[in-house]
């Protein structure tokens, strides 16, 4: 018989209106928090902050089961709709990043075309520029040795040249920041994603009096699309040019321009929606890049595996374009397994408008459900040798295609995901074609921390030694 929502496993030290809130006081990981709760309640728990419960599911089924119930209009969780709420108060065209219901889907259709491979491939010679500057960087600031001290400021780096490309079509020079605007806007960004937890509880404080997180919220963003402005500024008299003469469109034109182009959004909500795809795909890709530069260096034979497949398919100083990523299908295995070691993103979401049984509880609608990635990724009945970095665990295990969702699942899923995959991969292929990495680091994992996201919390140095070929 199913149990009752009451019946639910939940932490003790819950207190009268605030709830669970207090036991958040000092944790650097909620990631970690969820998950040590997982291994003492059991596969699924609720918590209860102000007046909102949530429930958190480490089982692959149940997981499947909840996005199998999404509906035809998603909804991700409490901060779609309260940070909707806010861009309307801050008289900002919403942006579908934020939506739901039929507004959402009015408003991503506008961008499907975009997101479609032939157009994220059309970006490839960008993106290999971008990697052959992020070597150049590692040349200039290495020590005598070959070692980098901390290689994350170069990711960070690079993640905003790669995202500034495809976005607005800029090259911001980011690593000399002469204007600081790269480090702001990274620091804005960061801000932002930070202050979104408060934003998941029920009771929204923040809309009768302005709460730091809101105060931290509006600030972030306020810089995001000061900044953000600037850099559309600087270039939209040319692209409104070329726009208005319906130019043939150009060889990975930016996406601004191409909204622009089409004429389905207006100029705000364009560059609105270039702005936000700018800054969603920041801090996530320079994260999971960081974690998967630290586990190559320790990994030498994965590194081989990689070069030795570009030589196969490749010459050396071939750019690498759409056509050679697909005969290279290791890469996405690496980066699969990176994902499933260190779950950035942590918590696929899913709000259903229905109640549903969830091993053998009964959640009502509307509470949101959080799949619990890092305790199910390392959970040995689920991984063989859960701790170990290996990329080829995808092709000869049966593995549960629920369990790593760091880009989400169906409609509602990440929408820049293959701009993240061919950006990635192509700084992979540049990297390992021109160095050889290797880190000291004593421990196996690299430790990380974070609210919403998880990020390495420790400098990550990494020595980088030209390959003979070079
Ligand atoms: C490794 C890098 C990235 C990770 C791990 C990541 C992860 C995610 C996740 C987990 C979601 C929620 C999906 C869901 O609820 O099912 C999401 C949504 C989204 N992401 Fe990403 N993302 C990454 C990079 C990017 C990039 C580069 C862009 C922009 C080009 C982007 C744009 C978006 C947008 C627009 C949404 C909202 C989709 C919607 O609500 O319809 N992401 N991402």
């Amino acid at each position: 018989m199913m149990k009752p929502f009451t019946a639910l496993p939940s932490p003790a030290g819950s207190l009268p209106i605030i709830g669970h809130l207090r036991l958040l006081k000092d944790v650097t990981s909620f990631s970690k928090f969820v998950t040590k709760h997982i291994q003492n309640l059991g596969p699924i728990f609720k918590m209860n902050f102000i007046g909102q419960s949530m429930v958190y599911v480490a089982d692959p089924s149940a997981v499947e089961k909840v996005f199998r119930n999404e509906g035809h209009y998603p909804t991700r969780s409490l901060i779609d709709k309260n940070v909707d709420w806010i861009m309307q108060r801050r008289n900002e065209p919403s942006l579908f990043i934020f939506q739901t219901g039929k507004e959402w889907l009015t408003n991503r259709s506008k961008a499907t075309k975009q997101a479609l491979p032939a157009n994220v491939f059309s970006y490839c010679s960008g993106f290999n520029k971008v990697a052959k500057q992020f070597i150049r960087n590692v040349h200039e600031i290495q020590n005598k040795d070959g070692t980098v001290n901390d290689i994350r400021d170069l990711v960070r780096y690079w993640s905003l040249e790669a995202g500034a490309h495809f976005t607005f079509g800029v090259n911001l020079d980011s690593q000399c920041d002469e204007d600081g605007h790269a480090k702001e806007l990274q620091n804005a960004t960061g801000a932002v994603i930070d202050s979104l937890y408060e934003l998941q509880t029920a009771f929204p404080l923040y809309k009768i009096v302005a709460t730091s997180s809101y105060k931290q919220f509006n600030r972030g963003l306020d810089k995001v699309y000061e900044i953000g402005r600037k850099y559309a500024d600087k270039y939209i008299s040319d692209i409104k040019t070329r726009a208005a003469l319906k130019k043939e469109r150009v060889h990975g034109t930016s996406l601004i321009e191409q909204w622009l182009i089409e004429g389905n959004m207006s100029q705000d909500e364009a560059i609105g929606n270039a702005i936000s795809m700018l800054a969603a795909g920041l801090d996530t890709t320079a994260a999971t890049v960081s974690f998967i530069l630290y586990e190559l260096a320790k990994h030498p034979e994965v590194q081989e595996k990689v070069y030795q497949q570009m030589q196969s398919v490749m010459d050396d100083d071939e750019d690498i374009d759409g056509s050679s990523l697909h005969k290279l299908p290791y890469l996405g295995l690496i980066i699969k397994e990176a994902q499933r070691l260190y779950s950035v993103t942590n918590f696929p979401t899913r709000l259903l408008d229905h109640d549903i049984e969830l091993l053998g509880y009964h959640i009502p609608a509307k509470v949101p459900i959080l799949g619990v990635m890092e305790a199910m990724s390392q959970d040995p009945m689920l991984f063989k040798d859960p701790q170990k970095f290996n990329p080829d665990r995808w092709t000869t295990d049966d593995i549960h295609p629920f369990i790593v969702l760091p880009f989400g699942f169906g409609a509602k899923g990440c929408w820049g995901r293959r701009f993240a995959e061919v950006e990635i991969k192509i700084l992979l292929c540049q990297l390992v074609r021109h160095f050889e990495m290797k880190s000291n680091f004593p421990s196996d994992r690299l430790p990380y921390d974070g609210i919403i996201l998880s990020r390495p919390s420790v400098p990550i140095k990494v020595n980088f030694t030209p390959r003979k070929t070079f």
